[in-house]
């Protein structure tokens, strides 16, 4: 089977690619390197292709697509701050930049697109866990996009046939997400200040909480979304099924560290929500989602990753 995955250079993508290829698929990687690394794939390079461009690029996310049986499509601007800051690139490259995925799938025939949204979509509706069949409520133009994307993915199966599911992340976490930006995730960003010796900078009172998920378990949900039947046109959570606040996460990182964490606390961003917790019965039921690693041992397992990068 031909694969191709938009963002495939970044974290969730190139994690996804690598398994892609151990099970022996031809993959197809697309990606503008905006903030994916080409040595995220670097030890996979000559087993596969890699096309630098952007989905922007009408023209060129249809030439990536031609002769490819199933599209991965998680290229995205992927923070809600820097949605806040600029919505229409944003809306931009998460709109626009998904109808040309959709499109160029249609063209090509391909048999189903599976699309990375997002928790963010919920919003602050009060219920948790977050079940899919909540109304969503985005409060972000970060979390617009994304329902936007799913919207427009499920008229393009009804209208067109190509196959569609979603998946919505709850804030994956773990190797190679990168900390390099004051965008990155916020685990990221709190495991490079407590390695470099630096102070962690919380939004708001910490007491925040979210369903972080480790990059592993949802590596084999994504190609599990290819593969399963009578799940087109549906969209799963993706969690571990807890949360956490951000003060629980930096007293587990204290210990990692052997030192307090000595954040500083701000003001709230706006556009975040508050708590976020997934309900994923239905990825259990339908995907076969079993998230084996819990947020400890993932936690441990990137604080590890990050240690011996250094
Ligand atoms: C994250 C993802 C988003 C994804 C969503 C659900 C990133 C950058 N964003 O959004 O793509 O769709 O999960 O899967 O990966 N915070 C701090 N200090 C910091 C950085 C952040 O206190 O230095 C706080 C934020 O204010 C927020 C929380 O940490 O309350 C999480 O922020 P972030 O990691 O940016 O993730 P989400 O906005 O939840």
């Amino acid at each position: 089977m031909r694969y191709v995955v938009t963002g495939g250079a970044g974290f969730i993508g190139s994690n996804t690619v690598d398994e892609l290829v151990r099970r022996g698929h031809r993959v197809t990687v697309f990606d503008d390197l905006s903030s994916g690394k080409q040595h995220n794939l670097a030890r996979i390079g000559d087993k596969i292709d890699f096309v630098q461009g952007t989905i922007t690029d009408a023209a060129a996310v249809s030439a990536a697509c031609r002769g490819a049986d199933y599209v991965l499509h998680l290229a995205a601007r992927t923070s809600v701050p820097r949605s806040v800051k600029d919505p229409v690139e944003t809306n931009h490259v998460n709109v626009d930049g998904t109808v040309n995925v959709l499109v160029a799938a249609r063209d090509a025939g391909v048999r189903r697109v599976v699309f990375a949204s997002s928790s963010a979509i919920y919003g602050e509706t009060p219920t948790l866990p977050k079940r899919e069949d909540m109304p969503p409520a985005p409060i972000s133009p970060y979390g617009v996009t994304k329902l936007v994307g799913e919207l427009y993915g499920n008229m393009f199966q009804h209208v067109y046939g190509v196959e569609f599911v979603s998946l919505r992340y709850f804030n994956v976490f773990g190797p190679r997400q990168d900390p390099g930006s004051p965008y990155s995730g916020v685990l990221s960003l709190f495991i490079a200040a407590m390695r470099n010796g630096g102070a962690p900078l919380i939004y708001g009172d910490g007491e925040q909480s979210r369903d972080f998920t480790y990059v592993e378990n949802v590596v084999n949900a994504n190609l599990q979304a290819f593969e399963a039947p009578g799940v087109a046109g549906m969209a799963f959570n993706l969690g571990t099924g807890g949360r956490y606040t951000l003060n629980e996460t930096l007293r587990v990182l204290e210990k990692f560290a052997g030192r307090t964490a000595d954040a500083n606390y701000t003001q709230p961003r706006p556009g975040d929500i508050r708590d976020s917790q997934a309900d994923i019965s239905r990825a259990r039921e339908k995907l076969g989602f079993n998230p084996r690693i819990s947020f400890e041992e993932g936690l441990r397992r990137t604080w590890d990753w990050y240690s011996a990068r250094q």
